[in-house]
């Protein structure tokens, strides 16, 4: 069983959760390595995807999404999970919605029903005013009034991102060898 978990990050936020999952896994005895999208070539090898990209703009980065299109054949022929790199600051957001519920990318859970994806996990992310902007739409956004309200930290949830992991190894291990 070899498992690829390809991530988008613009700020290692998301990157981290990636090689966090990755870890997880490989301590759970399954071959898995994280990687961003942008560098893998070819999916052949691999037996499952997990999939993930931070959100900006209540979408998923570009590249990542792209990377679904692209190879949107081979992910739904194999075991494949999703998350998002999304909220940053407490469960509620200041109108006391759940931020997970709120902040699902429209265009993830788009691709995540596309390739049949098992689950489409929206973690907790990091954000620092202090960080240099990435892009011109980003460099314009953090001097918008907006982003003021964007809690500044990060919120990750190792706990939640290892478990979540856990639950995919065991998943793969109940998946009979004829089925992949
Ligand atoms: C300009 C900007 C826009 C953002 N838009 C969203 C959004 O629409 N939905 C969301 O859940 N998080 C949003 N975030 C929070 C990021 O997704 C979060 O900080 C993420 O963990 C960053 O991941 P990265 O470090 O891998 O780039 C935004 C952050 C910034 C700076």
């Amino acid at each position: 069983m070899h498992v690829l978990v390809a991530y988008a990050s613009r700020h290692g936020a998301t990157q981290g959760i990636a090689e966090r999952i990755a870890e997880t896994l490989g301590k759970a005895g399954i071959q898995a390595e994280a990687r961003p999208v942008s560098e893998v070539k070819s999916l052949a090898g691999y037996d499952a995807f997990v999939v993930g990209s931070a959100a900006y703009m209540f979408k998923w980065l570009k590249d990542a999404s792209a990377f679904v299109r692209r190879n949107r054949a081979v992910l739904t022929a194999k075991p494949v999970w999703f998350f998002s790199s999304g909220p940053t600051g407490g469960p509620l957001d200041a109108k006391g919605r759940d931020q997970k519920l709120t902040t699902v990318p429209k265009d993830a859970a788009e691709l995540a029903e596309a390739v049949h994806a098992r689950d489409l996990r929206i973690f907790f992310g990091a954000y620092s005013r202090d960080r240099k902007p990435v892009g011109l739409a980003e460099r314009f956004m953090s001097v918008m009034p907006a982003m003021e309200g964007v809690p500044e930290g990060d919120f990750r949830d190792w706990p939640d991102i290892e478990a979540w992991a856990s639950g995919i190894a065991e998943e793969l291990s109940l998946v009979a060898p004829a089925s992949r």
